[in-house]
Parts: C-alpha cells; sequence; structure tokens
C-alpha cells in the first residue's frame, strides 16, 4: 500500500473530531484555517464558535467595523491575522461576489492567505491536491523522507509533498498529516510504535526519527525593555490605539522605552505632556515572548491631571470593551480594578 493508502485508512478510524471537520463552506474552511496558523487546535476552538456565531458569512464580517473583528481575536495573537481576514472578507464580499476564489493561485491574492493557507483551503473545500506545508507536515515528512538537507521553511519540502499527496482525497490527506503530527509524529518522543505509516519512515528505519527535520540553528529573540504605566485621570484611565506595525489597531497603555527609575518616570511623563504626574506606584513586573522578540515589562500606576493629545481617558466598561494584545494582560487585569 502507497503512504497515502496507509495514512487514509488511519485517518478514518482516528480522525479527530473538530468542529471544522467535514465542512464544506468554503468561508468556513477558511475562517478555520486562518485561526489555526500558529495556533493551538484547542485554543481555536472556541474563538471559531464565538466568531461564526457573530459573523456567519462572509458577508457578515465584511460588514463589521474593524474592532469588532480584532475584539472577538483578543488573545489569539498575530493580529495582522485579523486585519486580513477582514480586509480579504471585504473583497469576497464586494469584487468576488461572495465567492472565494477556486484554486490555491486564486486563494493566495487574498490578503493574509499565504501558501500553506491557500494549499490548505484548496484542498479541503475544492479537492486540489496541493500540500498543507506547515511546521508539523514538514517535522512528519522531514521524518519519512529522512530529509538532510536543513529546512529554511516548511515549502523546501514541495517537490516531494507534492508526490506524497492522496490525488482522490487531499483535503484529508492533509488534515490526516496534520492529526498525526499533532498525536503521534511529536516533535520529541515521537510514537513510533503507533504509527500507522511507521512501515514508510526512513528516519525510523535508521533509528533516527527524532533527529529530523534538520533545522538550522534558531535565530535569538530580540529583548527589549518597557515602562508600562497605568496612568489615571481621576477614575479614568488613559490608552491609546496602536499605529500601524506590532499589535496595530490594538490598544496600549502608556509606555516609555527603557525600565526608568520611579524618581526618574515623572520627569519623563512631564516631558511626554502628562500634566502633574504623581509619586508613582510600583506594580508586578510582566515578561511576553513574540515569535522574534521579547518584553520585559515593568509596569507603575501614576496619576496624573491631564494628558497630552492621542490618548483617551476610559471608564471600566469602555476598557473591557476594547481589544488589548495578551502582552499586556497582566496590567489589563490590574487596570480593571483601578478604574470605574
Ligand atoms: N491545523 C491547521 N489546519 C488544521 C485542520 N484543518 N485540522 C486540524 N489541525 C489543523
Amino acid at each position: 500500500m502507497s503512504f497515502a493508502s496507509d495514512l487514509l485508512l488511519w485517518y478514518d478510524a482516528n480522525a479527530r473530531s473538530l468542529p471544522w471537520r467535514g465542512e464544506r463552506d468554503p468561508y468556513r474552511i477558511w475562517l478555520s484555517e486562518i485561526m489555526l496558523q500558529q495556533t493551538q487546535t484547542e485554543t481555536v476552538k472556541g474563538y471559531y464558535a464565538r466568531f461564526l456565531e457573530r459573523f456567519p458569512t462572509v458577508f457578515a464580517l465584511a460588514d463589521a467595523p474593524e474592532e469588532a473583528v480584532l475584539k472577538l481575536w483578543e488573545g489569539l495573537g498575530y493580529y495582522s491575522r485579523a486585519r486580513n481576514l477582514h480586509a480579504a472578507a471585504k473583497r469576497v464580499a464586494g469584487e468576488l461576489g461572495g465567492e472565494f476564489p477556486r484554486d490555491a493561485a486564486g486563494l493566495r491574492t487574498l490578503p493574509g492567505v499565504g501558501p500553506y493557507a491557500a494549499n490548505a483551503i484548496a484542498s479541503i473545500a475544492w479537492g486540489e491536491p496541493v500540500p498543507a506545508l506547515d511546521g508539523n507536515q514538514a517535522r512528519v515528512l522531514g521524518r519519512v523522507l529522512a530529509w538532510e538537507a536543513e529546512l529554511r521553511t516548511p515549502f523546501d519540502l514541495l517537490e516531494p509533498a507534492q508526490a506524497l499527496i492522496s490525488r482522490e482525497r487531499p483535503g484529508d490527506y492533509n488534515q490526516a498529516l496534520m492529526d498525526l503530527g499533532a498525536g503521534i509524529c511529536l516533535p520529541k518522543s515521537p510514537k513510533c510504535g503507533q504509527c500507522p505509516v511507521a512501515g514508510h519512515c526512513q528516519a525510523l528505519a535508521g533509528y533516527a526519527a527524532e533527529d529530523f527535520p534538520r533545522r538550522p540553528a534558531p535565530i535569538p529573540k530580540k529583548e527589549e525593555d518597557w515602562c508600562i504605566v497605568l496612568a489615571l485621570v481621576g477614575n479614568r484611565l488613559l490608552v491609546r490605539r496602536r499605529p500601524k506595525g506590532l499589535l496595530g489597531g490594538l490598544y496600549e497603555f502608556v509606555a516609555l522605552q527603557g525600565h526608568p527609575s520611579p524618581d526618574a518616570l515623572p520627569g519623563l511623563l512631564c516631558q511626554m505632556g502628562f500634566l502633574n504626574p504623581g509619586v508613582p506606584r510600583p506594580l508586578p513586573p510582566s515578561k511576553h515572548v513574540f515569535t522574534h522578540k521579547v518584553w520585559r515589562m515593568e509596569g507603575w500606576l501614576v496619576r496624573c491631571d491631564a494628558a497630552p493629545e492621542g490618548y483617551a481617558a476610559v471608564d471600566r466598561a469602555q476598557l473591557e470593551a476594547l481589544p488589548f494584545p495578551s502582552a499586556l494582560r497582566v496590567y489589563r487585569e490590574i487596570a480593571e480594578q483601578n478604574v470605574r
């Protein structure tokens, strides 16, 4: 039996039951694949359900304000996905009359749909035999093929992946590889004894499953020091919308680069245009690890009389309704206890 036949036989008996499995609606398939990029299946389930409840069709999503889309994405991370999703929905609902492009090449023209998502959607929704190469699929195939070259991107494996894929059931085949990567062909201690394609695995044949795939040395993350200030004017908290770029469109508190001392902080806030900042009260430090950088944050609560332009003074209900990045979760929670 071929690799694909063995894999599909296993999948038919062992496929995970997931809310987007068996789905035919390209809108829902697209949404699930965008959410599942870089995010665990368990995390996605709740977001997927809430999102579809609020935006059941591509037209509903296209008509929504961007802030409502970001709010439903809050906590899922990689927020450019949400902004691109919204832009793509506008294009599909408008220019394309509600119809998603019918192949991977067409899907790639949508904002936020890269080669992985295009192939995943095209194979699942339209039955196009194209491999959905993400890190998981690359790990499985890197082992099956005992691929010696270092993988810079999963798409380095495009040619051999294209040769292995099932032409009859490409969507199921891609999802079977996802399930195999999630449950059996694990990054550490793969369960080769339970693997339905062990007989095809060249890495296992050399007793070296864990030595594949070969990866380049990781690039060290850039560390940034930030001073996060919960600045209160009366009972209201100062926030502002982040500009385009990292976490663009989400909200943030007052933030200064570096870790200034509490003695220096009021003077720095004055220079930024805050009026009469008081004595800073310390808050717990916090750290957030992004893909390419790390934020090391110190926090302070400071009262002042007025803010420079660009900040909004919000009450508790407004604060709760605004989308904030998970990176600021610790300060967001403290903020909610300090405003009324
Ligand atoms: N990860 C990405 N796409 C997936 C899917 N369709 N099912 C399970 N895990 C996934």
